[in-house]
This record gives C-alpha cells, sequence and structure tokens, in this order.
C-alpha cells in the first residue's frame, strides 16, 4: 500500500513537473513546436551560415540590422513568421504583401536573405525554411547592433499565400492610435510591456521624411507643430525635413531622418531616454509617454540598460512564435521569393 502511494505520488509529481515545462516553454525556448537547435543533425552549420553571409553584407551597409529586424517584424505581424513577405508571387496572383505601401520601397534585407538562401541550400538542399531564416537573420541584426546574441527557437515552415491587402490592418502607422497599436500586439498574444519593450527597435533604422511632415508643419488648427516635441528637435527636424511646399514630394519620400540621432547603430535605450525628452521621431513612438498605461513602462525602460535588453530579447522570441507554421504544414521552399 506505503509503495503504491509512493509511486502515485511520483505519477502526479512528474506529470505536474511536465506540464510546468510546457506552460513555461511556451513563454520562450519552446512551445508552438518550436525548439532551439532544431537543425542540429538536419543541418548544423545552418546558424553559422545566416552569421557570415549578415556579417559580409554589413561590412559594406552598416544600415542592414535595422532593415533585416523590420523585415522581421512585418513577417510576424501579417499572418504570422512563415516567410510571406518574401514571396514574389503566389498561386491566386493577388499582389504580394511586399507590394503594399507599408512595405513597398522601404523593404530591405531582401537580398541578404537571397544570398543565406542559396548558400544553405547549398549545404542541405530543402532543408531549412525561409520563416527560420528570417528568424536567425533578425538574431544577427539584433546582435550586431550591439545585444548579446540569443538562441532562437526555429521549426518554422513557409507559407504558400501572400496577399498586399493583409497588410492594412495588422501592422500600424505613425498615425494609428495607441488603443488600436495595443490590440494589434494583444491579439499576437503580445503584453502591453512586450509592445512598449518592442518599440525600443526604433533606436536604430530610419523613417522617411513623409512620416513625420504633420508633425512638423499641420499637426493641428491651432498648433501646426506638434507640441510634444522638444523645440530643439523639432528645429533639427524641420532642417532635414522643409515644408511640403518647399520641396518635391519626390524628395520627401527619398529623404531619411534617423530615429535615434544620439546613438544611430546601437540597439539600446536610448530611445526611451530621447522619448522622455520630446525627442521621438513618430507620433506612435511619442505617445507612449504620455499614455498612463504605457508611461511608467517607458520610465522603468529609460532607466535601465539591463533591464530593456533582457526584455527586448525575451519579447523578440515571443514575437518569432506568431502565428507559425510547423510539422506538415506549409512547404520549405528551395526560393524564398517562390513557392513550390
Ligand atoms: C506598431 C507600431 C509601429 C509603427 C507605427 C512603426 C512605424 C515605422 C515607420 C513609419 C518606420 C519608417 C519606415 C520608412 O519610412 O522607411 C519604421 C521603421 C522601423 N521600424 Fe517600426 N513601427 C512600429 C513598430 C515596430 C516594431 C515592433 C519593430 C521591431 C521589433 C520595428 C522596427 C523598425 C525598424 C528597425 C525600423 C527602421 C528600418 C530601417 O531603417 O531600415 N517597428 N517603423
Amino acid at each position: 500500500m506505503g509503495r503504491r502511494l509512493i509511486a502515485v505520488a511520483i505519477l502526479i509529481f512528474t506529470l505536474f513537473t511536465i506540464c510546468n515545462l510546457l506552460a513555461e516553454g511556451k513563454g520562450e525556448g519552446q512551445g508552438n513546436g518550436l525548439h532551439v537547435g532544431f537543425y542540429a543533425s538536419s543541418c548544423p552549420k545552418v546558424e553559422d551560415i545566416v552569421a557570415e553571409v549578415v556579417a559580409r553584407f554589413h561590412e559594406q551597409e552598416p544600415k542592414l540590422p535595422p532593415a533585416l529586424l523590420r523585415l522581421f517584424f512585418h513577417d510576424c505581424f501579417v499572418k504570422g513568421c512563415d516567410a510571406s513577405i518574401l514571396l514574389d508571387a503566389t498561386p491566386s496572383g493577388e499582389p504580394v504583401e511586399k507590394e503594399s505601401p507599408a512595405n513597398g520601397e522601404t523593404l530591405g534585407g531582401l537580398e541578404v536573405i537571397d544570398a543565406i538562401k542559396a548558400r544553405v541550400e547549398q549545404e542541405c538542399p530543402q532543408t531549412v525554411s525561409c520563416a527560420d531564416l528570417l528568424a536567425f537573420a533578425a538574431r544577427e541584426a539584433v546582435h550586431l547592433a550591439g545585444l548579446p546574441r540569443h538562441e532562437v527557437p526555429a521549426g518554422r515552415r513557409d507559407s504558400k499565400t501572400s496577399r498586399a491587402t493583409d497588410v492594412n490592418f495588422n501592422l500600424a502607422a505613425p498615425e494609428t492610435t495607441l488603443d488600436e497599436i495595443i490590440h494589434i500586439f494583444a491579439i499576437r498574444n503580445l503584453s502591453l510591456e512586450d509592445m512598449v519593450v518592442l518599440f525600443g527597435a526604433h533606436s536604430i533604422g530610419e523613417a522617411q521624411c513623409t512620416q513625420v511632415t504633420d508633425r512638423l508643419y499641420k499637426y493641428s488648427k491651432d498648433s501646426p507643430r506638434d507640441p510634444s516635441l522638444d523645440p530643439t528637435y523639432a528645429d533639427e527636424l524641420a532642417g532635414k525635413c522643409p515644408a511640403p511646399e518647399a520641396r518635391p514630394a519626390e524628395q520627401a519620400l527619398r529623404t531619411m531622418v534617423e530615429f535615434d540621432p544620439t546613438t544611430p547603430l546601437d540597439l539600446d535605450n536610448q530611445y526611451y531616454v530621447n522619448l522622455l525628452r520630446g525627442r521621438g521621431l513618430l507620433q506612435s513612438d511619442q505617445v507612449l509617454t504620455t499614455d498612463a498605461r504605457t508611461g511608467a513602462i517607458v520610465y522603468r525602460m529609460a532607466a535601465s540598460p539591463e533591464t530593456w535588453s533582457k526584455m527586448f530579447l525575451k519579447a523578440m522570441i515571443k514575437m518569432g512564435r506568431i502565428n507559425v507554421l510547423t510539422e506538415n504544414e506549409g512547404e520549405i521552399r528551395t526560393n524564398c521569393r517562390a513557392y513550390l
């Protein structure tokens, strides 16, 4: 009787531990069928190849990290991290995600993914998905921009569909309200804190002048300039981005302004420090400080670079799990631009 009780207790304890591990795994290392070291036996060199190719391109183009990071974000938020953003065409023949105005010409890093895929196909034909290559490339981007090189759960598969119309309601724009942005993150299981922490990606990279014109010249009837902008910063921006009447529209699309002029190439918490000084580039950035739901998180991130970087890496892993295809779903493309 005593032995039977002990055996039952051990069984219950084991089941409890497994359940706990599974629950924890959903948050980070495992869950969704993704796991770290997915290609350990099928393509052991893949993560090194990605690192090597990204580093080679980065030598020629120091602005590559923001482009790769944004590419991954724009893939994950539209339909999930399934490399749908990389397709040039689909069986339905509809315009693809790449062709939507939110992506368009400002999407960078595509040729780097092509080069990675070509190299990986030589090493292990039709084994590694483009969706995983994007996730590995984003990790290298984050690392090259200064954060620790984190482990990336893998096992995603590639989708066969991609529609420009899906982009509209899934990616936010600078004028999107904070309520809507919170909703866009929440339905992807990303908390308010994950959201504010991920916005820290705007500590690298740039935006077209057109994204800030309204804040500088036609904010409201009473105030042409957004009063939440630090006046010196607003003057600096206006120097780079003249009023629409004073320059051709084409030029405003091509002129870029840095998100964080203080440390433009470093992925760091300077973004939050800037926000607290009224130096957030987009309206959707600056609003994080003024809203009661997010203001306290901004303060916390500004106060501690370590807290932010740890939380950012966790949130990146969480973002990389959004609606992934696994096992028999989707396919493994041989060319990231084309479905099989
Ligand atoms: C949801 C709210 C967000 C809005 C409204 C937003 C908006 C924008 C806009 C307008 C640009 C400039 C595009 C251009 O003019 O070329 C941009 C760039 C960028 N975004 Fe976001 N973004 C958001 C969230 C995020 C998140 C969550 C990430 C990553 C985790 C991210 C990463 C980036 C990066 C790295 C760039 C710079 C790209 C480059 O320089 O190549 N953004 N974003």
